[in-house]
């Protein structure tokens, strides 16, 4: 299993487990401890989670039992998660409505939440969730200085900016931001066109993309754009002779040259398997890629 190295010695998994629907799995706490191990025995070491996710921002939580039960395993894994998307929930009554926060107070006091939730003593890698257009970037940099010099969180990144605000607040942040996740799909090119994907390669920068099956609506199209997407993949599945079109997807995601890592949102093993098998083996043509490139919307002249 392949492993991207997003800083120095630092890498993470080139697939990664993605946390947000972890709630829907359906597992209890040892099937829940079975699942991560199995993904470590398959070369999967990282797990993508957001203070957010589940229930009730509970998703971090469920993880954290897991390692609770066997705490050898955090050594084993690399935990990603974020902070700056303000949404209603049970926890935090005061907030009304959504907005993004990015303040010294807010980063500190969701580090802090994410460590107790997850039961460990650092995150690998903080992700500022979503652009905060009221951020301050000298502040910034004081607190992710100081997240790094306590100890809190050993690398950053950002998710969700356009190489403008990427570029901004990397100006003025001391800290490397060592990778950009952002959605990239075959229903939603938008990173493509807005010259995200191009900043990555300009940057160095290994992309993580989410949502790689478009949250599953790939498989059930609700109109026409959907429909002939679905029937382009298929086709395509034929001439590569592979099981099914997420497979596809994949070997479409994977083939630009800012090796790329994918956040897959299924607990499924026989899926993140097929995940797994796209890497390698067999490629998908050039005139394969632009074909999907161009009817999911991108114009070339
Ligand atoms: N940074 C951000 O702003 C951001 C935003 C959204 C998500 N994320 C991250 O990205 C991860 C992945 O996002 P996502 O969950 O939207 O990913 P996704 O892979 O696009 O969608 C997962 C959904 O697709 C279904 N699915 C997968 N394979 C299928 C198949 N072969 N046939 C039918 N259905 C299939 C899954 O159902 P089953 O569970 O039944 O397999 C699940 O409901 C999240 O967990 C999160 O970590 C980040």
């Amino acid at each position: 299993m392949l492993k991207v190295y997003l800083h120095g010695n630092f890498s993470i998994s080139k697939i990664v487990i993605g946390c947000m629907r972890m709630h829907e799995f359906g597992l209890n706490l040892q099937q829940r401890t079975d699942f991560v191990e199995w993904c470590i025995d398959q070369g999967i070491t990282t797990f993508d989670h957001a203070d957010i996710y589940g229930g009730n921002h509970h998703n971090e939580a469920l993880f954290g039992e897991v390692l609770q039960m066997k705490p050898e395993l955090r050594e084993k894994i690399e935990i990603i998660t974020k902070c700056s998307i303000c949404v209603p929930n049970d926890e935090n009554p005061n907030i009304k409505t959504r907005y993004f926060n990015t303040d010294r107070d807010y980063i500190f006091k969701q580090v802090n939440n994410s460590l107790e939730k997850l039961q460990c003593e650092y995150i690998d890698l903080l992700l500022i969730h979503m652009h905060d257009l009221l951020v301050n970037p000298k502040e910034l940099n004081g607190t992710l200085k100081q997240l790094k010099d306590e100890g809190k969180v050993k690398y950053f990144g950002l998710s969700n900016h356009n190489p403008l605000e990427f570029d901004t607040l990397q100006k003025y942040v001391d800290v490397k931001f060592v990778t950009h996740q952002f959605m990239l799909h075959p229903l939603g090119i938008e990173n493509y066109k807005n010259g995200t994907m191009t900043h990555c390669l300009k940057e160095g920068i290994h992309p993580m993309f989410w949502s790689p099956l478009a949250g599953g609506r790939i498989f059930n199209p609700k109109n026409a754009f959907e429909e002939n997407m679905k029937n382009v993949l298929e086709s395509i599945r034929q001439e590569l002779h592979l099981e099914n079109i997420d497979e596809v997807i994949y070997k479409w995601l994977l083939k630009h040259s800012s090796d790329p890592v994918i956040v897959l949102g299924t607990g499924n093993r026989e899926r993140i398997m097929r995940a797994l098998n796209s890497i390698g083996g067999i490629q998908m043509t050039r005139e394969q890629w632009y074909k999907i490139l161009t009817e999911a919307g991108y114009e070339l002249w």
